[in-house]
């Protein structure tokens, strides 16, 4: 790759209105890429509503190039979202301060630290799931949306009581409200403190003050040095320079851990048990190898979760220096590029026979480099190894709490919610517990037993 000015070179792509391209995207995002992959090969040019002319890579070797990219010549595209996360947000910052803001927040997603969180995680998984109904469907996304919230305000606000209630009750409206706000400047009108400009501001300050809070109260915990939630980790750290992070770049980064964290996780969660249910064979290997002290197979089997169904599709980083030369193309500055990670994932040279749901093809191999769920480079997921324990922990205690009655209804479509894209039913289960199969099987033997001991 170069950085020097050249005459541009970019990929074919539709011709239609910018408009009618966003309504193909907005109805079935992942099916247009395909279609328009069909049609232009693994890059193609698309004129994007919110972001102007797009460059999209579905090359492996490509993507891989965007992503090893130096933020000085590609970094994330100029979006809203500093006006929604604040302006401290890892979203939102670039360059040193980017660099620096990932020092710090990385220690706390890391090795012995993610450790301490597994049991939480299994509380919160129970505490959820005691109240699932037996023997008849229900969506289970909303049950792990408030596992992934629970989790993360424990685990990075370290919030508890009254401050985790309100802040339980806050964020997801506020986020919901945000990743509008984000895409929609527009709609950050204001009439007479009324608009949806103003609700979120409301939001905003209510969020600003809980942070303190439970800044004022970590400050003053003797205790803090033994704790392990993210705000306690991030208020101890240092920059390079010995300062302190602010209170505002604090409450900024848990705003972001949050937006970023949670919705991901829970419809990741969700699509497993909608491919699970489609699986008895790989349902029951599951339960056999949990039952026998293995975890192989569970990781493999979140690892193809992600395969098929990556709940981001696409990530993106726009051109800042004068051109860039990425394999064919020659991108002049300002162009989105983005790293189609649905379509590298379903591409047949990196994964044999995509279409098919085949967590075999992960057991005791490496995730290809074809395999991009948390995206690239500097900007990867900070998050994703933590999300990895938290999905295996979580499915993990599905599996030992209930058997997942399977199903063969037709694949739940998807459905795009802003953050992340869902299975369109919630994914949908039905479910016994497990103590309630095991009490009925012996029952079962002890009423035969009694009905043996009666004939002898
Ligand atoms: C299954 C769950 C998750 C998925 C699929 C996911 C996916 C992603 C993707 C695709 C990106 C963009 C990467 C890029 O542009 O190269 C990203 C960024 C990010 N994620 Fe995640 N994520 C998940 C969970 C989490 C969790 C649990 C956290 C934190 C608690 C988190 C925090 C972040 C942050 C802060 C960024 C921005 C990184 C930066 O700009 O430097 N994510 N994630």
């Amino acid at each position: 790759m170069t950085a020097t000015t050249l005459k541009a070179v970019l990929p074919d792509g539709p011709s239609s209105p910018r408009l009618v391209q966003a309504v193909r995207f907005a109805a079935g995002r992942r099916r247009t890429m395909r279609r328009l992959r069909a049609r232009y090969g693994s890059a193609f040019t698309v004129d994007s509503l919110n972001l102007g002319r797009m460059v999209m890579l579905a090359d492996p070797a490509e993507v891989r190039e965007l992503f090893q990219t130096g933020p000085e010549l590609a970094d994330t595209p100029d979006a809203n979202l500093g006006s929604v996360l604040g302006p401290g947000s890892l979203f939102a910052i670039r360059d040193e301060e980017h660099r620096q803001q990932r020092r710090l927040l990385t220690p706390p997603f890391h090795g012995r630290r993610l450790r301490a969180y597994e049991s939480m995680i299994e509380e919160e998984t129970r505490r959820e799931t005691a109240s699932w109904p037996e023997g008849r469907p229900f969506p289970v996304m909303p049950s792990t949306m408030r596992i992934t919230l629970n989790v993360i305000l424990r685990a990075v606000f370290g919030a508890e009581g009254a401050d985790r209630d309100d802040l339980r009750e806050l964020l997801p409206a506020m986020v919901k409200l945000g990743s509008v706000l984000a895409v929609v400047p527009a709609a950050r009108v204001e009439l007479g403190g009324h608009g949806p400009g103003a609700r979120f501001r409301r939001y905003r300050q209510r969020y600003d003050a809980a942070v303190d809070r439970l800044v004022d109260r970590a400050a003053a915990d003797p205790g803090l040095a033994d704790r392990d939630d993210v705000l306690a980790m991030l208020l101890q750290s240092r920059y390079d320079d010995g300062s302190a992070m602010s209170r505002s770049q604090i409450a900024d980064q848990l705003l972001t851990l949050l937006a970023a964290g949670h919705e991901t996780t829970a419809t990741t969660l969700a699509w497993a048990v909608e491919r699970l249910r489609r699986h008895p064979g790989l349902l029951h290997r599951l339960v056999a190898e949990d039952d026998a002290g293995g975890s192989a197979l569970r990781e493999a089997t979140l690892i193809e979760v992600q395969r098929v169904r990556p709940v981001v599709e696409m990530t993106s980083r726009q051109v800042r220096a004068d051109s860039l030369r990425i394999g064919r193309w020659t991108l002049p500055r300002g162009t989105v590029v983005t790293a189609c990670i649905a379509l590298l994932h379903d591409d047949e040279t990196l994964f044999p026979h995509p279409e098919v749901f085949d967590p075999d093809r992960f057991v005791g191999a490496r995730t290809d480099a074809g395999w991009i769920p948390f995206g690239g480079g500097v900007r990867r997921c900070i998050g994703a190894a933590f999300a990895t324990l938290e999905m295996n922990v979580v499915l993990r205690t599905l599996l030992r709490d209930f058997t997942f009655v399977p199903t063969a209804e037709r694949p739940e479509r998807s459905h795009n919610r802003g953050i992340a894209v869902a299975p369109g039913k919630g994914g949908l289960a039905v479910v016994h517990r497990r103590w309630t199969v095991l009490s009925n099987i012996n029952e079962h033997r002890y009423s035969d037993i009694d009905a043996n001991d009666q004939a002898a």
